[in-house]
């Protein structure tokens, strides 16, 4: 018999979706038949990837209760018919909202079987020192999860012959979703003296927003807000402005400092 495959799909601008998802491929023991990181805009722009394997997994983190729309945009342009799907979601302790349950709802419409899902916990893009949000998650404990539900997940393909109906699966989430929040266009990055414009911001930015003419400032009417440039930045040289966002992580750190575990899903037969 043919070895299991799996393909992962995903955008990780922090990385957080990223380590889970592979944490999660590791477990099923299946091959890595490809690995398909959508988080950069030349990635999102290549032909769509032909998905072929045993299993996929499709990750994201959630952006205001619901999937990040770039990513749900390409998410909705894949096809991969009768191929069993796991959709994940990485959320910073807060909520995941309608996050999942939309993702769910993607890879039926790319005509996957949803198989089971996951809700897991990422450090919190706003997250910073002075105020942190779930900081280092995932943790040991966390990618130990990640890691048996790929097992769990592995037996679930080879104990059915059948297959899941799609309708099995339940996850959390109201339909229609919440409404998406339009990203804010106020000053968000703040550059210091350490910067040695190395460019390293510029090259993880998912929506080339990073100005180089500009002393590496962000484009604030581009700009995500994913802190990936943050969090990449090898001299600590950028941080978020005073104002709006630097007071949502202090409220998120006074409001969200309760531990949350892991979220599994499965699909009954
Ligand atoms: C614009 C934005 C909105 C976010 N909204 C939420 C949210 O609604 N709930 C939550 O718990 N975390 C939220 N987060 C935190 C991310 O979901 C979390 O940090 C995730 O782990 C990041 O994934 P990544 O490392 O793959 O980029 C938000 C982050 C950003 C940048």
């Amino acid at each position: 018999m043919n070895k299991k495959t799996v393909t992962l799909v995903y955008f990780s601008p922090t990385t957080t979706t990223r380590n889970v998802l592979e944490e999660i491929a590791k477990g099923t023991g299946y091959d890595m038949a490809d690995v398909c990181d959508i988080t950069l805009s030349q990635a999102r722009e290549k032909i769509l990837p032909e998905i072929d394997s045993s299993l996929v997994v499709f990750g994201a983190p959630v952006y205001s209760g619901r999937l990040p729309s770039l990513a749900a945009d390409y998410f909705k342009k894949l096809s991969a018919p009768g191929i069993c799907a796991v959709p994940v979601v990485l959320y910073g302790n807060r909520e995941y909202d309608d996050a999942l349950l939309e993702l769910k709802d993607i890879c039926i419409q790319c005509g996957c079987q949803p198989l089971a899902a996951g809700a897991f916990i990422g450090e919190h893009s706003f997250s910073t020192n002075q105020t942190p949000i779930a900081e280092s998650r995932p943790d040991k404990s966390d990618l130990a999860s990640a890691f048996e539900f790929g097992q769990k997940i592995a037996r679930m393909m080879e104990s059915t012959a059948k297959g899941f109906s799609c309708a099995d699966l339940d996850v959390p989430g109201n339909f229609p979703y919440k409404e998406p929040t339009i990203p804010k266009k106020v000053p968000f990055i703040e550059v210091n003296e350490d910067c040695t414009a190395c460019g390293t911001c510029v090259t993880v930015c998912p929506v080339e927003a990073v100005d180089e003419k500009d002393g590496f400032c962000a484009m604030d009417d581009i700009c995500i807000h994913c802190c990936a440039c943050i969090k990449a930045c090898p001299e600590s040289a950028r941080r978020m402005k005073e104002g709006h966002f630097k007071d949502i992580a202090a409220r998120l750190h006074k409001t969200c400092d309760k531990r949350k575990d892991p979220e599994l899903f499965f699909a009954s037969r």
